[in-house]
Parts: C-alpha cells; sequence; structure tokens
C-alpha cells in the first residue's frame, strides 16, 4: 500500500460506496439513477437529500449541504478531515499509520479504542471467566440466551476490586484513560485507581454504527454489593455519549424498524434484548430518561412512528402527557401501547404466551391523543357541562404548547386533532378552536413582557371559565422552565432568586435540587435532577414537560433577567398587601412598626424599578 497520503485519500474513496456510507446513518430509498432520504443537516419532512452513486456525491436540495463521502462523515461525526478518512480507512480494511496528533478527533479515537478494548474484556469474561459464574447463571435465568448475549455483547465485571485495572496493565493500556471514559476510579487516600464497575452485568451501549459509546451496568441481584448501590449506571458522559441523545438497540434495530416502518420504544436494557430474541426487532430503549427532541429528530431519519410501550399501571399519566406534547411538536407519530399485566416487556415475554400478548399490544396501539381522550373519558362524565369542559381543557391545555409558527404539517395535525376533539365531544368545531385559542393566548402572557410592574397581586383577568394562575406561580414556573431548558443559567437565578422564596411547592422543590446541584460543582441538567427526584417521581415528569416549554423560548437569557425582575416585584407586592393587611388589624405600637417595614418595601421597590 501506498503511503502517499494523497494516492491513499483516493483509495479509501475507491473502497467506500457514497450510498453505503450514507445509507449505514439513514435509510435511502433508490429513485431513478440517485437514491433518496431525509436530510440528516436539517429538519427535513420530505426527503430532499440526494446521493448520485456515480457522481459519488450528496446534496440536499432544502438546505444546500453537499460534498463526497468524507464531507458527509466529517459533517455527520463532527470531526475533522483526517479523522473523517481514519474512519472511513477503517471501514474499508485500509490500514493507515495514525500520525500521532493530540486535537480532539484523537482524543475521540482513543476514547472508541478504550470502550472497545473493554467490552472485549467484559464480554470474554462473561464467556468464559470462573470468576463469571454467577452472572451466567443469572442471565440463564432471565431467560437470555447466548445467542443474544453475543449479538448485544454483553458483558462482567467481576466482584474482586481491581479486575479491569489488571488487565490494562496486561494490555499497556493507559489507567488514565479508563477514569476519562468512567470504567476507573482514582483513589481517594493512595495512589492508583480502581474498579468503577463491580459484580455488574455491563450492557455496551453503541451508537447507531455499532460503535461502543458507553456501558450501562446492572448490579448482579445476590451480589454483596446489591444494596449499597443502584441497580443500574452508566459509565462517564463524554462528548460520544450523552443519554438523552442515545436510543439503546438502535444499532441492531434499524433495519428491522425501516421494514416495520415503526420503532419501539420501550424502558430497559433486558427488554429489547428479550423484545430481540422474542422477534421483535424494531425496538429500543431510552436510558432511563424520558424521551427527548432529540432522540425524536434522531427517529424521524429512519422511520416515521414509534410504539411507546408503558406498563398497564406505570403509563405513567404524565409519561402519557408528555408522549402526546411531542406528538404534537414533532412531525413524527406518536402512540402508545400498554402492556396488560403491570409486567414489562422482558418478564412478559419469557411467558407462555408472552410472545402472542405483546403483538397484540402493539398491533392495538393507539395514537396518543386518542389514548389520552380514553383515559379521560373514563375519569369523567361527559354527559354533564363541567365534565365535557375539564376533559376538553385537559387535553387543550396540552396542545396549547404548540408555538404559533408552526410548521404547515404541524398545523394541519393540529386541525385534525382539533376537530377530531370536538366530534368526539359532540361540540362545534369552533367552540374547540376557540377555546384552544384562548388558552394559548393565557400561555404566552405568562411570559409576556409588557405586563405591567404595578399589577395587584390580586388582580383577575376576566375570562369566562375558571383557570386563573396566579402571576406569583406563572412567574416561578417561567423561571423554572428556562433553567431546565438552560442549565448554564442556573447559577445566573441562583445568585439571585433564592429556592426558599418559591411560593409553589412544586417548584420550590425543582428549584432546591437545582441550585443543590449546580453548588455540589454538578450540571444541573434533567438528569442529575432525576437522581435526586428518586422519591418523587412525579415531579420529574413535572420537570420534564416545563423543559419542554422551555426548549421552545427564545432568547432565554433575556427572558430570566425578565423573569427574575418580575419575581422580585411581585414578591415586593405580595409582601406590601400582607404589611397592609396587618396593619389595619393592629394597635398603635404595632401599626408603628409595621408603617416602618412597609416604607422600606416600598422603597426598595422604588430601587428595583430603577
Ligand atoms: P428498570 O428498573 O425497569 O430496569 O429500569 P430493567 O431494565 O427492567 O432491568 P431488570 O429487568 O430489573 O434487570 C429501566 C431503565 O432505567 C434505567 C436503566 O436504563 C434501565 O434499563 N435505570 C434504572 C437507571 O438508569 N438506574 C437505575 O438505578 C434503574
Ligand atoms: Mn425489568
Amino acid at each position: 500500500m501506498t503511503s502517499d497520503p494523497v494516492e491513499l485519500t483516493k483509495a479509501i474513496k475507491a473502497a467506500c460506496d457514497i450510498v453505503a456510507v450514507v445509507g449505514s446513518y439513514l435509510t435511502l430509498k433508490p429513485a431513478g439513477a440517485t437514491y433518496k432520504g431525509l436530510c440528516p443537516f436539517h429538519d427535513d419532512h420530505r426527503p430532499s437529500l440526494d446521493v448520485d452513486p456515480r457522481r459519488q456525491r450528496y446534496r440536499c436540495w432544502a438546505c444546500g449541504a453537499h460534498g463526497d463521502v468524507f464531507q458527509f462523515v466529517m459533517a455527520m461525526e463532527k470531526v475533522d478531515f483526517r479523522e473523517a478518512r481514519a474512519i472511513l480507512a477503517r471501514r474499508a480494511g485500509i490500514p493507515l499509520e495514525e500520525t500521532p496528533n493530540s486535537g480532539p478527533a484523537s482524543q475521540r479515537r482513543r476514547w472508541l479504542d478504550a470502550l472497545q478494548w473493554a467490552q472485549q474484556q467484559y464480554h470474554e469474561c462473561l464467556r468464559e471467566s470462573e470468576l463469571a459464574e454467577t452472572a451466567r447463571k443469572y442471565l440463564g435465568e432471565r431467560g437470555l440466551h447466548g445467542g443474544t448475549i453475543r449479538d448485544f455483547g454483553l458483558g462482567y465485571a467481576p466482584l474482586v476490586g481491581e479486575w479491569l485495572l489488571q488487565q490494562a496493565r496486561r494490555d499497556r493500556l493507559d489507567p488514565a484513560l479508563l477514569v476519562e471514559i468512567g470504567l476507573l476510579l482514582p483513589r481517594h487516600e493512595h495512589a492508583g485507581w480502581f474498579d468503577r464497575f463491580r459484580d455488574r452485568i455491563m450492557f455496551p451501549i453503541r451508537d447507531p454504527r455499532g460503535q461502543t459509546i458507553a456501558f450501562g451496568g446492572r448490579i448482579l441481584p445476590q451480589s454483596p454489593l446489591a444494596n449499597r448501590a443502584p441497580k443500574y449506571y452508566n459509565s462517564a458522559e463524554t462528548p460520544l455519549f450523552s443519554k438523552g441523545e442515545v436510543l439503546y438497540g438502535l444499532d441492531r434495530a434499524r433495519a428491522a424498524a425501516v421494514a416495520a416502518g415503526y420503532l419501539t420504544i420501550v424502558e430497559g436494557y433486558t427488554d429489547v434484548l428479550m423484545a430481540h430474541q422474542c422477534g421483535f426487532a424494531q425496538t429500543v430503549a431510552t436510558m432511563g430518561t424520558a424521551l427527548t427532541p432529540k432522540h425524536l429528530s434522531l427517529i424521524r431519519r429512519i422511520v416515521p412512528k414509534v410504539i411507546l410501550v408503558f406498563d398497564a399501571d406505570a403509563g405513567g399519566l404524565t409519561g402519557v402527557d408528555r408522549a402526546l406534547e411531542l406528538f404534537l411538536t414533532h412531525d413524527v407519530e406518536v402512540t402508545i401501547a400498554t402492556l396488560p399485566t403491570g409486567l414489562d416487556p422482558c418478564d412478559l415475554l419469557v411467558q407462555p404466551e408472552g410472545t402472542s400478548v405483546f403483538a397484540q399490544a402493539l398491533a392495538s396501539a393507539s395514537d396518543a391523543l386518542e389514548f389520552k381522550l380514553q383515559r379521560l373519558l373514563q375519569q369523567h362524565d361527559t354527559t354533564t357541562v363541567e365534565g365535557t369542559r375539564r376533559v376538553l381543557d385537559a387535553i387543550l391545555q396540552i396542545m396549547a404548547v404548540v408555538p404559533e409558527q408552526a410548521s404547515p404539517q404541524l398545523r394541519l395535525k393540529m386541525e385534525l386533532m382539533l376537530n377530531r376533539l370536538a366530534h368526539r365531544l359532540h361540540l362545534r368545531n369552533e367552540t374547540v378552536w376557540d377555546r384552544w385559542e384562548q388558552l394559548r393566548r393565557q400561555r404566552s402572557s405568562l411570559g409576556s413582557r409588557t405586563v405591567p410592574v404595578t399589577t395587584p397581586v390580586t388582580a383577575t383577568v376576566p375570562s369566562p371559565p375558571p383557570a386563573r394562575t396566579d402571576p406569583l406561580v406563572a412567574a416561578e414556573k417561567q423561571l423554572v422552565e428556562i433553567l431546565l431548558a438552560d442549565p448554564a443559567l442556573v447559577p445566573q437565578a441562583c445568585a439571585t432568586w433564592p429556592a426558599e422564596a418559591m411560593r409553589h411547592p412544586r417548584l420550590r422543590r425543582i428549584l432546591a435540587e437545582l441550585y443543590a446541584i449546580y453548588q455540589a460543582g454538578g450540571v444541573p441538567d434533567l438528569d442529575a435532577l432525576r437522581e435526586r427526584l428518586l422519591d418523587r417521581p412525579e415531579l420529574y415528569e413535572d420537570a420534564c414537560r416545563l423543559q419542554l416549554v422551555g426548549q421552545y423560548m427564545q432568547q432565554r437569557q433575556q427572558w430570566l433577567g425578565r423573569v427574575l425582575r418580575r419575581l422580585q416585584e411581585l414578591h415586593a407586592a405580595t409582601e406590601r398587601q400582607s404589611l397592609k393587611e396587618q396593619l389595619a388589624a393592629a394597635d398603635a405600637e404595632q401599626a408603628a412598626q409595621l408603617l416602618r417595614r412597609l416604607q422600606e418595601t416600598q422603597r426598595g421597590q422604588s430601587c428595583s424599578q430603577n
């Protein structure tokens, strides 16, 4: 093989057909002499990406992205040319001498190689080591076959404290690298390291191309460590891996999903494994987080539809609301399937009739609106005016998140849904539309920047049905929405507005936890929040919804400034009101004191207005 870099590049290019390479990232369909797919570089709704095998180039007719196979990989993997070339060389099996390089690209490469190495160690251990006897037995008892374990590359991290470290020493691998990817931890008192994963089944988490980018580790149930540690944890979040962007099993589910026309989304690793083993290969899982907009745009490139699988009881009401919101705000069809007995998919599928029950559940999945509507209709008596109003409002409140400037597709979807709602509730279309408009105006006026400073706390906006929101709580809600959407703004809020000042108890708790995470040196995002709200899962669900709203806000930093000012003003106004009330009921001496305090708050108020 030549060592001339230009020759090498040509050889690599010749060996990497652009249709095959692009096709490994997204679904391409032949269209005459070229191939078409959804463009990954913008929010594409109809296939605008054109891949030309003859010219070996791609072009997006909508956003203008274009180039050759190297440029595609550079854009897709966010790497420079050399790294893209290295990726394609590996793919083609062409050896490249590694040029010493300390840039981010080679950092990435070092992490990927180390993860790949570790995956192999854990996997071999599970298959062959005496240390893995219990682990093998456990997986057997769960009903997982050898083939499934191999396909998903499962492994085992032994109980002994420095097992991985020893393997690294043997293979002359730098332990510091394993610290970076979260597999070793430095010892506190002494020099040296120890294994972070012990006595755990290791699930390699792979990117859509099948490269290991992280691990999830499940403790063995009989482990002496079992009651001291969480059931699962993950290796480090690196630029390679971020929980809210990954779908577990996607690398193995893609082809089946394209064939089926949808992806099935379950909650756990074991659920994915068992589903694949039982023939439902279009199955993936989120990584212990709710479905995010990032997930949806990843999904949208592959299939137009998802089926979310919920347990019968769990199907967390809020999980359903969130699914409905996502359905409304993204160009993906979101449907919901419930499993009958409160078993998760893995446990259901190993039962005698499990496979057919699961298939039945998928076949009878209903779209998110229908699902929500069914639930509400069970809860409320729609033969009464009040019952109908509640059902209508419950759904319209969720639908009110749809942004004003929605795409034509979303507007159409909205129209169909509103009309369907009217039909189902036996209301006139206009009634439903008017109420929706009204709720949406209320929503957006909560954030209106022109709300007069002196609005008395007790003022009421005349609006026919109740649903009046306390302006202080509305501002509190906005604060939390902004911070959840943008964790980088937490320090600013933390320095200005104490969590104890929050009136709304749930918002107060969420804000307090965000501040605590930040003060402990962490990133105050949803994932970190979840860990702290394990005792209050419904609060975490609240937070997910609030974040979603926050993500639609533009110029969040400016908003934050306004919201913080408004909170201070409203707070001062409330304070004054309560002092005035006390004053009315006070005797002369108390009155003098109260009057002084009242004057102080007014002074404070006029300062903060300037
Ligand atoms: P489950 O508790 O349902 O686990 O959590 P599971 O996958 O069904 O595992 P088995 O069947 O008990 O072995 C669902 C998902 O939530 C995340 C993991 O991604 C898990 O697969 N999770 C759960 C965590 O991240 N940490 C935990 O402590 C628990
Ligand atoms: Mn389970």
